[in-house]
């Protein structure tokens, strides 16, 4: 199974990926900690530290680096959840490429939408804070997500790929919301009805 998770921060992607991945037994790439790891290996890697701190987005080559050998060697693997790319049309537009040629193309992505200040609240009141939680960081993620993410809601929707879920649900019903699509996807998947 491979899966993509698409969601403004605080829709909860690191917690249904974690859940997504125990599940079906396959690896969770969460983008923002490989991202976060990278950084901390090399005193070289101040600007990207920047930008994680300022709720930046990575440039496409650098997160393209990091990312997509962990979705190679998961799909070898048997399968992914991954948590945080592609953020940006131009992400996506690598990803589709690279997908079809890993053949790591996802079945499903997933969409988990709650309205703003239910994200903002999640974020602030986080008991593990991190460097991009301060208020003006969250606005600020928050705004870069709906001008460069949320348009990647047409564009697997155009490609039959999307389903959305509300996130405003406690974790597990969210999980259980996610499976039940999933699982009404292949079901219509094997009676010819989705097409990539
Ligand atoms: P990343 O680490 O991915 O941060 P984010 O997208 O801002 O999302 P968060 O991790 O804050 O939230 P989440 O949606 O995972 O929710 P979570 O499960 O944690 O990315 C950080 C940075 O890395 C970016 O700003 C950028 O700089 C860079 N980056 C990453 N990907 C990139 C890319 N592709 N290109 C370029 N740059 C990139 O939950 C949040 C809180 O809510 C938790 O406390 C949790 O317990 C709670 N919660 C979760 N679900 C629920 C629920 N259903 N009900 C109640 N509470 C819930």
């Amino acid at each position: 199974m491979r899966i993509v998770l698409l969601g403004g921060p605080g829709s909860g992607k690191g917690t249904q990926a974690s859940q997504l991945a125990a599940h079906f037994r396959v690896r969770h790439i969460g983008v923002g900690d490989l991202l976060r790891g990278f950084v901390a290996q090399s005193d070289c890697q101040s600007a990207l530290r920047t930008r994680l701190d300022d709720g930046d987005l990575v440039d496409d080559e650098t997160v393209f680096g990091v990312v997509w050998p962990h979705v190679l060697a998961a799909t070898e693997d048997g399968g992914y959840v991954l948590d945080g790319y592609p953020r940006t049309l131009s992400q996506a537009e690598t990803a589709h490429v690279a997908a079809r040629r890993g053949y790591a193309f996802p079945d499903v992505v997933v969409y988990l939408h709650a309205p703003r200040a239910v994200l903002v609240d999640r974020l602030t009141s986080r008991t593990d804070h991190r460097s991009d939680d301060s208020i003006a960081v969250i606005a600020h993620r928050q705004s870069v997500f709906e001008h460069l993410t949320e348009p990647l809601v047409k564009f697997y929707e155009d490609r039959d790929l999307l389903v959305r879920c509300d996130a405003t649900k406690p974790v597990d019903a969210v999980t259980a919301d996610i499976l039940t699509s999933i699982d009404a996807r292949n079901r219509r998947s094997s009676v010819g009805g989705v097409g990539l």
